[in-house]
C-alpha cells in the first residue's frame, strides 16, 4: 500500500457568506469546517495533511494548529495554481496525492478510504471521484467516451451544449500519484472562460498521455456537497447532526426527540442514557451510562459518570460524577467538580469550586471558589462570599460541615470538620471543627408592644 497524503483547498473567501470569518472556520458538528474534512483525510489513512491557505491564512492556521502542515496561496488563480503551491513542500514525498476542498464537511473518511483503495487496485495515476447529479448545473462535467473511459472534465462555463447535458459531476475529490499530478499542472494554463489555472485540466492532460484515469461514482452525493452560504451551512448541519444522533442510538443511547437534540460530533455518550428534548451537548463533552439529560440542558466540555440526573441545568467546563442529581434550574460554571453522589437542587450556581462525596446544596445557593469535603449540608440561601471588590478569595469547607439557611461564608474562611453554622449567619471568622458558630443579633421580643403603639 503506498503512503497517502491529503492537500486541503481552502483559500478562497466565501464570499456569498458574507461573513469576516474565512468560509472554511465556520463551525459545523461544533468543529470548523476544514477540521472536519481533516478528520475525514484521517480516518482515510493520510500521514500528512496539507492545507493550502489564502484568505484569513492566520486564522486558519491558529485554529487548526498542528493537525496539518500549511502553504499559502497568495493570490486565488484556481484550484490548480492552489495544488502547485505545494509542489516544493511535496519533493520528497512518494505515494498518492488525495485532493480534498475544505467546504465539504459532510464527507465520510470511509468514503475517502474506498476511493484510496480503488485507486490503487486501479494503478492508475489520477482517480476522480464523481457523482451523478439530476441538477449538475455549476458543476464540471465528467466526459467520457464510448467504452466509458474518462476523457476529461469540462467546467460549466466552458462546457457545449453536449457535455452540459453530462449528468456525471466532479466532485473536486481526487486522488494522483505525485509525480503524475505536477508534471501534468506545469502544463496547465488559464486559457478558459474563467482566467483561472485549473486542477481539472490535470486530467485531460493525463488522460491524453499514456496514463491511466480512473473514476469512482460515489454512493450518496449529498456527502460530496459543498457550503457556498448560511442555508447551504444549515441544511449540512441538519444532515450531520442526524448522522450522529444515529450513531448514538447505534451505541444504545434514547433520544426522545431527534428533532430538539443536538450534539456536537466529538461528544460521547454511555449505553441506556436518555436524552430528553431541548438538550444540547457540546465541544468534548462526555456523558456516562444509564443517565437522564435534559430536558432543556447545554453541556459544554464536561464530563459527567454514570448514573447522574441532569435537568434543566447549563454546564460548563465541570467535571460531575457518578450518581449526581442536578437542577432544576442550575448554572455549573467552570472548573466546578461534583464527586460522586452530589445533589445540587433548584436555583442554584456552582463556580471553581470542587464539592465531596455525598455533599447536598439542595436550594437556592451561591457556592463560588469554595473547597467542600464529603457529606456536608449547605442550607437554603448559603451564599459564599468570595469577592471583596478586588480580589477572589475561597471558602473551605470540611466533611461533615452544617450550614444553616441564610448563611453568609465571608471568604477566607474555613468552617471545621463536623461543624454548624447557625442559620441567618453571617460567618467571618473560622469556625473550629465540632463547634456551632452564630452570628447573628439575638432576638429581643418586646411584649404588649402592639397595643402601647
Ligand atoms: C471545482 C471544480 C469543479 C467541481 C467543483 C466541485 C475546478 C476548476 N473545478 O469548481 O469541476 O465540479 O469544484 O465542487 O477545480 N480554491 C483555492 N484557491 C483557488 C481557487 C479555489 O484554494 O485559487 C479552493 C476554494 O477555496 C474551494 C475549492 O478550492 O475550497 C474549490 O474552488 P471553487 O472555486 O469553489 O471551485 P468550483 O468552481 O466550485
Ligand atoms: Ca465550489
Amino acid at each position: 500500500m503506498s503512503d497517502l497524503l491529503a492537500v486541503i483547498l481552502a483559500a478562497g473567501k466565501g464570499t456569498r457568506m458574507k461573513s469576516a470569518l474565512p468560509k472554511v472556520l465556520h463551525t459545523i458538528g461544533g468543529k470548523p469546517m476544514v477540521e472536519q474534512v481533516l478528520n475525514a483525510a484521517h480516518i482515510a489513512g493520510a500521514n500528512r495533511k496539507v492545507v493550502v491557505v489564502g484568505f484569513g491564512a492566520q486564522s486558519v492556521e491558529a485554529a487548526i494548529g498542528d493537525q496539518a502542515e500549511y502553504v499559502v496561496q497568495e493570490e486565488q488563480l484556481g484550484t490548480g495554481h492552489a495544488v502547485m503551491q505545494a509542489s516544493s513542500l511535496l519533493q520528497d514525498f512518494d505515494g498518492t496525492v488525495m485532493v480534498l476542498c475544505g467546504d465539504t464537511p459532510l464527507l465520510r473518511g470511509e468514503t475517502l478510504a474506498k476511493l484510496f483503495a480503488e485507486h490503487q487496485a486501479a494503478k492508475a495515476s489520477a482517480t476522480v471521484l464523481t457523482a451523478c447529479m439530476e441538477n449538475p448545473t455549476g458543476y464540471g462535467r465528467v466526459i467520457r467516451d464510448n467504452s466509458g473511459q474518462v476523457l476529461k472534465i469540462v467546467e460549466q462555463k466552458d462546457a457545449n451544449s453536449h457535455e452540459l447535458a453530462v449528468n456525471e459531476v466532479n466532485t473536486g475529490i481526487y486522488c494522483f500519484d505525485r509525480v503524475a499530478l505536477f508534471d501534468a499542472l506545469r502544463s496547465i494554463n488559464c486559457n478558459n472562460m474563467q482566467g483561472e489555472y485549473y486542477l481539472t485540466d490535470v486530467i485531460g492532460i493525463l488522460a491524453q498521455g499514456q496514463s491511466k484515469v480512473w473514476a469512482v461514482q460515489v454512493d450518496d452525493y449529498q456527502e460530496t456537497l459543498g457550503i457556498n452560504s448560511r442555508l447551504q451551512l444549515a441544511e449540512a448541519e441538519k444532515i450531520l447532526r442526524k448522522r450522529k444522533l444515529i450513531s448514538l442510538m447505534d451505541q444504545g443511547v434514547t433520544i426522545m426527540d431527534m428533532d430538539s437534540t443536538f450534539i456536537d460530533d466529538a461528544v460521547s455518550i454511555g449505553s441506556d442514557t436518555v436524552i430528553y428534548p431541548f438538550t444540547w451537548l457540546e465541544g468534548s463533552t462526555s456523558i456516562g451510562k444509564g443517565c437522564e439529560i435534559g430536558p432543556n440542558s447545554r453541556i459544554q466540555n464536561s464530563s459527567v459518570g454514570d448514573s447522574a440526573t441532569l435537568h434543566f441545568i447549563y454546564a460548563h467546563d465541570c467535571q460531575i460524577g457518578n450518581d449526581v442529581t442536578v437542577g432544576p434550574y442550575v448554572h455549573l460554571r467552570p472548573n466546578t467538580v461534583l464527586a460522586d453522589g452530589v445533589k445540587v437542587g433548584n436555583f442554584v450556581e456552582v463556580k471553581n469550586s470542587q464539592v465531596g462525596a455525598g455533599s447536598k446544596i439542595p436550594h437556592l445557593s451561591y457556592i463560588g471558589d469554595t473547597d467542600m469535603g464529603a457529606k456536608i449540608n449547605i442550607g437554603c440561601g448559603t451564599i459564599t462570599v468570595n469577592y471583596d471588590g478586588k480580589k477572589k478569595h475561597r471558602t473551605t469547607l470540611e466533611d461533615g460541615v452544617f450550614i444553616g439557611c441564610n448563611s453568609n461564608l465571608v471568604a477566607p474562611v474555613t468552617v471545621g470538620k463536623g461543624a454548624y453554622v447557625a442559620a441567618g449567619s453571617t460567618i467571618t471568622k473560622d469556625v473550629p471543627p465540632d463547634a456551632l458558630g452564630v452570628a447573628r443579633a439575638r432576638q429581643n421580643n418586646i411584649d404588649g408592644w402592639v397595643n402601647k403603639r
